[in-house]
This record gives structure tokens, sequence and C-alpha cells, in this order.
């Protein structure tokens, strides 16, 4: 069923566990994603992001993610990730998304606030729901100096929800998007002050590789949302180079390029189960 993020996060604030959000450009990604979720009974939110439009455009891809959510037989948000653009934003909310993110957190501070304000009063009127971030979440291959200064400041924090009223929020505490090039640090202190002081749930962006220790105790300190890219990429790569290499591509009657999709999407289904596993949301459905 589709829901939008508020029917999920909240629930999974107050028992603790986090949602995850996984990106997909085609279809074979979306159905390993969905039908992982289904056999854990878990809750899933569906993404595709600015960036990844090149690789799946919205106008083809949204009427397959919308139409997968509808038949899923547990709650299903299909979320427009880091949006950078407001007619971007509108776009994705015209084409049926339930959720949408505004992510003006590289521009200015009084711009991010007045174009996020606008997209949460659309969005709520399409039943829709609006994530936001504060602070600055940047790329793991760019982490070597410190990136503290991009990090969520509370009072921020705190005006940035009660000027915008965002559903959720996205916050900077030493995650970043890509694969990490050593353990990550985070700031755990910060989190617990930001979640003591906003009643909405925390999305945590950089999913891929924060170790489970820490994942644990960021859930325990009010993220609910816990978005993974990476990896299931880096896994789907992984199965498919094996899958050509031990030559099984080339077996039985006559070559067929479909079977090439078919070990990644099963990587990408393992996944996914491991991090819902990890998150909490098996059996939450
Ligand atoms: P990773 O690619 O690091 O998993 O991050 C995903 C993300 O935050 C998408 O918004």
């Amino acid at each position: 069923m589709l829901v939008n993020l508020k029917s999920v996060l909240e629930k999974a604030q107050k028992e603790k566990y986090a949602v995850g959000l996984f990106n997909t450009t085609d279809t074979d990604m979306l159905e390993a994603a969905i039908s992982a979720a289904e056999e854990l009974r878990s809750p899933i939110i569906i993404g595709t992001a600015e960036v990844l439009l090149p690789y799946g455009e919205l106008k083809l891809i949204a009427p397959s993610i919308i139409e997968a959510a509808k038949r899923a037989s547990v709650p299903v948000v299909v979320h427009y990730d880091h949006g950078l653009t407001f007619e971007r934003c509108m776009e994705a909310l015209k084409l049926g998304f339930s959720s949408v993110m505004f992510d003006g957190s590289a521009g200015k501070y009084a711009k991010n606030i007045a174009d996020t304000a606008e997209i949460v009063k659309i969005a709520h009127a399409f039943g829709a729901t609006v994530e936001g971030e504060i602070g600055h979440v940047g790329e793991a291959s760019s982490m070597d100096n410190d990136a503290s200064n991009m990090y969520t400041k509370i009072s921020e924090a705190q005006d940035y929800f009660s000027a915008t009223g965002v559903d959720a929020l996205a916050v900077s505490i030493g995650t970043a998007h890509g694969a990490y090039k050593s353990k990550p640090k985070l700031d755990f202190t910060r989190l617990s002050e930001i979640h003591d002081e906003l009643p909405i749930p925390l999305v945590l962006h950089g999913g891929t590789g924060i170790p489970a220790d820490m994942i644990k105790k960021a859930i325990s300190l009010g993220v609910a949302k816990i978005n993974v890219n990476t990896e299931c990429q880096l896994y789907f790569q992984e199965a498919t180079r094996k899958y050509i290499e031990e030559g099984k591509d080339l077996e039985g009657k006559g070559f067929d390029p479909r079977k090439l999709l078919a070990p990644g999407a099963e990587a990408i289904k393992a996944t996914v189960k491991e991090k819902m596993e990890l998150f909490g949301s098996v059996n939450k459905a």
C-alpha cells in the first residue's frame, strides 16, 4: 500500500526502529527491494533522487514505483530523494510521489527555509510529506578534512522546523554519501540534543558502511529513517561481475541478456533484507 513518510516514521520513532530508504532506477531493483520488504513484513521507502535522473527519467520510472507501492502487501513510501529544485519537487508531487525531500542545504539558509516552507504547504495539500535537511551531508570521497562545520546546528534546526513544518529532518552528524575511506565518526551528543529539541523523526543519510553498533545507537537517539544506496549498487556490481566471470551468462540454450540482471537483483534483495534486520523494521508492517 502506498503511504506517506509520516505514517511509517512516527511509529518507527516511537517503537525505536528505522525504516530504510533504498534508491531504485529500474524495475528490477524496485521489485527486488519490494519483495524483500514483503518477505520480511517490513515497511519500506523506495526512492529515486535528482542526481539519479540520468539513469531513470522521473516520468518513466514514477508510474512503475507508484504501481508497485499500491499493490504491495506492506506500507511503501514513494519518496523523491534530494530534490534540489522547487520545480522537480512539484513534478514529483504531480506524478504521485507520496513524499519529497527538498534539499536546499548547499545554498543559503534563508532561501532553504523559504523554499522548504512553500513546498511543505503544497505537499501537504497533496497528502504528501516533506523531509528537509539542515547542516549539509557531503560526499564520503571528500571527507578527508574535518566536516564538522557542516554539521546540523541545534538552533538552526529548531528555527527551520518552526518556520517550515517539515515532517522529518535529515541531520548532518558525520555521515556522508558513498563508501567511507575509514570508519566514520558520528557526533551522538549533537544527535541526542537535536532529538531532545525537535518533535519530528530524524533521518540519517549515507547509510552505506556505518557499523552496526553506530546504527543501533543512532536509532536509540531518534533516527527513524536511514538511506542506503551505494551498498546496493556495490553488491549488484559484484554479483553481476561474478556471474559473467564464471561464464554463467553463456550457459544453457542461446544468450539471453536479461539473465544478466537477475544476480544483481538478488544481491540487492539480500542487502535490503540485511538492512531491515539491522534497522529493526522486520514484522513492523
Ligand atoms: P549511501 O549511498 O552512502 O548509502 O547514501 C545514500 C543516501 O543517503 C541517499 O540519500
